[in-house]
């Protein structure tokens, strides 16, 4: 049986929209909620010295997870820390420097280097990682759900043969054309790491996890379906039964019915996406989150609230809707503004409630 804690949690709105269950109003999180934007994030950051020792300390990682929501009335946690600490623990070497981005001291040159790497263990050289989900699950103490998260192994990949962040993509869509095998070799090492440390996350109190498919959406529609949906099925496959899924392929519109069809709890959505057309096209099979561009942060709150009721009447009636930007914030929104936003989903009135 479970204690009265776990039954509360699965009670709330984001884990009940998750299951297309009704809710009083519609839950509400931010990709990258804690981050730069924050001063007290700031500061912290300062404190550990860099990126990856906020990352690698539990306490750290802790305290800026739970800053957002002392801040905003948020209705799930995400646990800090990065899609990049599994080719890190692989012993590619991951530094974040302000301004620079992710760079691997030893990115994937060739195939032929595929034969250094091994699975990283979660409960060794990823401890610090589900660590930090007990501390937090502890301290949260069942107020919200806390989401659990990896990168797709297609997104991992260009990372780990770019070294960074590359536009154009140029050497890993060399290997996807010149050497698919060695891609599925790569791709398919990742998903046995990601379905094993997100197991490991899931043991250690995670309520949901997400996938970040940031770059599925730079690919063709075939070369999506091999490299990118087909290797994040198979870790949706093997993971702990029950446990709710959100999938989110950044410029993935197009294929929502693909994603809906993978048996995914939720599909994250970029601002390009139509959220009415969107909800007609993937019906029952799945909830759908996101779809504020984080652009509109910057503006006004008039304009934001105007934006928000804009996704709400959108999506409409009905259950299934967790509201959250298109992609993550970024560092130079005012944090007012982010209160607003949130402010504005929990007091949205449906236009029908208004005429009675
Ligand atoms: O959402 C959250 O609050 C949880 C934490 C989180 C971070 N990264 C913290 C972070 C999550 C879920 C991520 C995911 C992530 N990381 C993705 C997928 C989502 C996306 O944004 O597309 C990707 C592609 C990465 C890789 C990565 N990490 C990049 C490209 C950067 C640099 C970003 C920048 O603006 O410089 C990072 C660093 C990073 N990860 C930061 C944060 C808060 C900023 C680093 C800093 O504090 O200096």
């Amino acid at each position: 049986m479970k204690d009265a804690p776990t039954r509360a949690l699965e009670d709330t709105r984001f884990l009940r929209a998750l299951r297309r269950e009704l809710t009083d109003v519609t839950p509400v999180w931010l990709m990258r909620q804690a981050g730069r934007y924050l001063p007290e994030y700031r500061a912290t950051r300062a404190r550990a010295g860099d990126f990856m020792r906020l990352c690698k300390t539990p306490e750290y990682a802790c305290e800026v997870t739970l800053q957002p929501l002392a801040r905003f009335p948020l209705d799930a946690a995400i646990l800090f820390s990065d899609i990049l600490t599994i080719p890190d623990a692989m012993g590619l070497g991951l530094t974040i420097d302000e301004g620079v981005g992710p760079r691997f001291k030893h990115p994937l040159h060739e195939p032929s280097e595929l034969r250094r790497l091994g699975i990283p263990d979660p409960e060794t050289e990823l401890r610090y990682v589900t660590d930090a989900v007990r501390l937090i699950k502890r301290e949260l103490g069942g107020r919200v759900p806390l989401i659990g998260f990896a990168g797709s192994p297609w997104t991992l990949a260009t990372y780990m043969i770019e070294g960074g962040s590359d536009r154009e993509f140029i050497r890993a869509k060399r290997w996807l054309y010149g050497a698919p095998e060695a891609m599925e070799t790569l791709l398919e090492l990742l998903v046995e790491a990601t379905t094993q440390y997100l197991n490991a996350q899931i043991a250690a109190g995670v309520d949901a996890v997400m996938l970040f498919d940031t770059w599925g959406g730079v690919l063709t529609t075939d070369a999506y379906q091999r490299f990118s949906l087909a290797p994040m099925q198979r870790i949706l496959n093997g993971l702990k039964a029950g446990t709710p899924t959100i999938l989110f392929t950044k410029g993935g519109g197009q294929w929502l019915e693909r994603i809906a069809a993978t048996g995914c709890s939720g599909i994250g959505l970029d601002w390009s996406v139509d959220l009415a057309q969107a909800k007609r096209r993937v019906g029952e099979l799945a909830a759908l989150q996101g779809n504020l561009d984080p652009a509109i942060l910057r503006a006004p709150i008039a304009v934001i609230e105007q934006e928000v009721d804009r996704i709400m009447d959108a999506f409409g009636d009905g259950s299934g809707h967790v509201f959250n930007l298109g992609h993550g914030i970024t560092p130079d929104i005012d944090p007012e503004h982010v209160a607003a936003m949130v402010a504005r989903v929990h007091n949205y009135r449906r236009p029908k409630d208004l005429r009675r």
